[in-house]
């Protein structure tokens, strides 16, 4: 009786656990999904609608200010006081050959974004990794050169003289048009969700055989 308790107990602790990682896991991709949706809607806006204004504005065309000109950077501040008060989700622009080394693309970035070189048509990747011991879903999508940014990408002396005073010349040139050079990364911790999961699965194990054990012993004294 005790051990006919225990496997029954053991499968439906094992089935909640398997059906709550689903879970977890449907729920990181529609919310990595619906970030990479907004911070691709934000870079158009500042792309198409706020950048042509404010190049029109500044009347020193030798003058940059990357707050006000540059869409990745404004992307990269709004995400990191979005990542203040959400812990677990996080927004990376990685690049193999960046201006500033904090754009600089890790082990496992380099790797995705060496895919999206290889595969045109490939345009959006994600997937699972270990960070520090910490599992996380990410979906990133490739920034491919334009020949609009080679103004500030591709020799140092074409490029705006304040922005060669800001970020050096030695890296974040020499991009070609048409190069996929970067992606942006939506990064989404499933530690604390899949923790709860087994924690959950422990409860209903438990529950389920006080609940088998109650019954047996009900079915016995009556
Ligand atoms: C007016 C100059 C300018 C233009 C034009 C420009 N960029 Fe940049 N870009 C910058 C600067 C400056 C940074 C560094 C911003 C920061 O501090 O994160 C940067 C950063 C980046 C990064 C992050 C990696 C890095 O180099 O730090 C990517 C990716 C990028 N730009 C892609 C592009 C693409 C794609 C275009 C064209 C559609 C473009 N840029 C046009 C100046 C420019």
């Amino acid at each position: 009786m005790c051990i006919t308790s225990i496997l029954s107990s053991i499968c439906i602790g094992g089935m909640s656990y398997w059906l709550q990682k689903q879970h977890v896991i449907a729920e990181a991709k529609v919310r990595s999904s619906i970030l990479l949706d907004y911070i691709n809607a934000s870079s158009t806006f500042f792309e198409h609608s706020q950048k042509p204004l404010i190049n029109a504005l500044l009347v020193d065309n030798d003058k940059f200010y990357p707050e006000l000109s540059n869409g990745f950077m404004v992307l990269r501040e709004f995400a990191n006081l979005f990542e203040k008060n959400n812990s677990g989700h996080s927004f990376h622009l990685a690049s193999l050959n960046p201006l500033n080394d904090v754009n600089i693309a890790n082990s496992n970035e380099k790797r995705i974004i060496s895919n999206f070189r290889s595969q045109p048509a490939l345009k959006k990747k994600d997937g699972f990794i270990k960070q520090n011991g910490e599992l996380i879903y990410y979906t990133s999508s490739p920034i491919t050169v334009k020949t609009s940014c080679l103004t500030c990408h591709s020799k140092p002396e074409n490029a705006p003289r304040t922005q060669i005073m800001l970020y050096g010349t030695d890296n974040g040139y020499d991009w070609q048009a048409g190069e996929t050079i970067a992606a942006t990364f939506i990064y989404v911790s499933l530690q604390q969700s899949m923790q709860d999961a087994k924690n959950n699965a422990i409860k209903i194990f438990f529950i389920s055989f006080a609940c088998f054990l109650l019954t047996f012993l009900a079915i016995i004294l009556l």
